[in-house]
């Protein structure tokens, strides 16, 4: 069944279940049940990120499996120099996804920015960490944003337009599908305006035991990440997911060159929301996120078609990570 025909075939109240409040709008509660209701179930991966989502994302990039962070990491430190040079100085630098800010924040040192402009979906996450980070950098102007800008796009005026810098590291541009990534990159190339660029951290291809190993850790942070979208889905839909009812799957799918995580019934059972109730079999799975991997070469096809030239690429000894400075291609 499609979901829109499935959204459809069940819309009747289920008598049996106490109703439980939602507490978001109606698009996000329509977009989640379409997802839940799907043949395939899947939900996306925005929703991982409630507040203590966002810590757990935070504790499993100090996980010694998860070597994205600490790559990237060392690429800033090594070739620091080359990338401020790269970026210029001055800039409107626009961290997307800035969670805690403290990547951008170990770049401001040579980077320089007149202006940054942290974007994240976990608003209140984000206000306190610019917080911090005004009082240790009091000379640039900052503009934290709580929006999610997988949906809109929309910069407010406060923001300046001259050199914006789009700043996306962490390889967060894998959560998106390649054909997404690539009408998600044309729009921040229609918010600059040709004297700025882009500053991006890609994942790359390796090993599948390094990646299974990543993305499903020996003490359970991941499993617990994964999890808690769950408890989020309980608080944004009013859904009567438990808890203890699933497991964290996730591996490498050479196919599609990418990391799948899923959540996997570990019982049959029935969850309800707002008049609606799905059945999941035993072994029966929620797919959760993909982080899709790339080669080098195949991600700066893929910034080509999305309108931007690769400047720069900079990458660790064993190319597990690279990262990319890129100009937006003239009209
Ligand atoms: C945010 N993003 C780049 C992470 C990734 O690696 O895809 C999210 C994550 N999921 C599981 N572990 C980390």
């Amino acid at each position: 069944m499609s979901r829109t025909a499935a959204l459809h075939a069940i819309s009747t109240e289920i008598p049996s279940r106490p109703a439980r409040a939602a507490h978001a709008g109606p698009a996000t509660i329509a977009e989640i049940s379409s997802g839940l209701l799907a043949e395939r179930a899947a939900t996306s991966p925005k929703y991982l990120y409630d507040s203590l989502g966002s810590k757990l994302f935070e504790a499993i990039c100090e996980l010694p499996e998860y070597y994205p962070t600490r790559t990237e990491a060392s690429i800033f430190e090594q070739y620091g120099g080359e990338i401020a040079q790269a970026v210029g100085t001055g800039s409107t630098l626009i961290d997307l996804g800035a969670g805690n800010c403290a990547k951008a924040a170990s770049l401001f040192p040579l980077l320089h920015p007149a202006q940054y402009v942290p974007v994240d979906i976990s608003r209140d996450f984000l206000t306190e960490a610019v917080h911090g980070l005004q009082q240790r950098f009091p000379h640039i102007e900052m503009t934290a944003l709580g929006l999610d800008f997988s949906r809109s796009f929309h910069l407010p005026a406060s923001v300046r337009p001259a050199r914006r810098v789009f700043f996306y590291p962490g390889s967060s541009i894998g959560n998106f599908a390649p054909h997404e990534a690539i009408s998600f990159l044309r729009r921040m190339r229609a918010n600059e305006q040709g004297d700025g660029g882009l500053l991006i951290g890609v994942d790359l291809i390796k090993d599948g035991a390094v990646l299974d190993a990543a993305y499903d850790d020996a003490i359970g942070v991941t499993a617990a990440f994964n999890l808690n979208m769950l408890r989020h889905l309980n608080h944004l839909i009013g859904a009567d997911f438990d808890v203890t009812q699933w497991r964290h799957r996730a591996f490498f799918n050479a196919e599609e060159s990418r990391v799948e995580m899923h959540l996997e019934a570990r019982e049959a059972l029935v969850v309800g929301w707002q008049g609606y109730e799905r059945h999941f079999g035993r072994g029966e799975r929620i797919h959760t996120e993909d982080s899709y991997k790339y080669t080098r070469r195949g991600f700066i096809d893929l910034l080509q078609e999305a309108g931007f030239a690769a400047t720069r690429t900079w990458t660790d000894d064993a190319e597990w990570f690279a990262v990319i400075h890129a100009k937006a291609i003239g009209d």
